[in-house]
């Protein structure tokens, strides 16, 4: 079998794919597949030409954020009729814009932090939700963007001034607790891990840097949590619509003790499949090679 790796992109979260890429790269070469290299730039013809002249049998998408995770370039493989791994344009665009895809848990029953949409201006007005709260970007990924302000802190008018991830900005509660996410292959959780960092939440370098986080696998949770968190992560990759696999990050505040609450904050249709990276970290304990992995996912792209 002839695979296509689309890898790197142009979005924030370009060194973040062509880590994944890499990996995905050696794994299906070691797995036995014939592999092009395709590396993702502004030139979206260059791209399309080089998938042309390939031919391949499928696309592995190894891109993250932007044009890659957000159902843009999945609607040119559609258009191209070439197979892909991970979720299509639906399931995609949804995920990918927060408001939308909590808009979509909150229709399904899944439990979500409070939140508003506002613009820069309005951030610069007034603090759009009680402190402490969050603010970040509806469409990107790797916590790129990501705020918590908290009481005292006078950071609103400076994030708001130089706002630089579009019109909308996604104000949420802050979720007092812990971090868990719960990757889902096919239509099965693998997996609850929770993750430790040192940082003041699990930022984009707790999640790249090597020593950045601690991950706690499996999550040392009230066991009536891990079976829930496993549930709502299912429901989310099918509320949406997702395909292969896709991840769920949560917060779990256990603050009044436990059993807590959960909140679903995302799903991921692009997880990362890095070094550090948590997706492949479940597949692993649940006694699943990172090349086997990268064989199923394969197996299960569709156009
Ligand atoms: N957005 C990054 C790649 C992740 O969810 O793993
Ligand atoms: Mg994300």
């Amino acid at each position: 079998t002839h695979v296509a790796v689309l890898y790197g992109g142009i979005s924030a979260e370009r060194e973040v794919s062509l880590s994944t890429g890499a990996q995905v790269i050696a794994a299906l070469r070691e797995a036995g597949f014939e592999v092009s290299p395709i590396e993702v730039t502004q030139d979206l013809p260059a791209t399309i030409g080089a998938l042309a002249a390939a031919r391949p049998d499928a696309v592995f998408n190894a891109l993250h954020g932007r044009f890659g995770e957000d159902g843009c370039i999945q609607g040119v493989l559609d258009w191209m009729g070439l197979p892909y791994t991970h979720s299509g344009v639906r399931a995609s665009s949804v995920a990918m814009d927060k408001a939308a895809a909590k808009a979509v848990f909150s229709a399904h029953g899944l439990p979500v932090a409070a939140h508003r949409v506002i613009s820069p201006e309005e951030l610069a007005e007034a603090d759009p939700l009680p402190l402490p709260y969050v603010v970040k970007p509806v469409d990107e990924g790797s916590s790129v963007g990501v705020t918590i302000l908290r009481e005292g802190d006078n950071r609103r008018e400076e994030i708001a001034r130089s706002w630089r991830f579009g019109r909308r900005i996604m104000a949420e509660s802050f979720i007092p607790g812990r971090e868990l996410t719960v990757a889902v292959m096919g239509e099965e959780a693998l997996a609850v891990t929770e993750i430790a960092t040192g940082n003041q939440f699990y930022d984009y370098e707790a999640k790249y840097a090597d020593g950045g986080s601690q991950h706690v696998l499996p999550a040392p949770i009230h066991p009536e949590i891990a079976a829930e968190a496993k549930r709502i992560a299912v429901a989310a990759h099918r509320a949406l619509g997702c395909r292969g696999v896709s991840r769920s990050d949560f917060r779990y505040d256990d603050t009044a003790g436990e059993p807590g609450r959960l909140y679903l904050l995302e799903v991921n249709t692009q997880p990362g499949m890095t070094r550090t990276s948590l997706l492949p970290e479940q597949a692993a304990h649940r006694g699943i090679g990172f090349p086997d992995l990268c064989a199923w996912m394969i197996g299960e792209a569709r156009h």
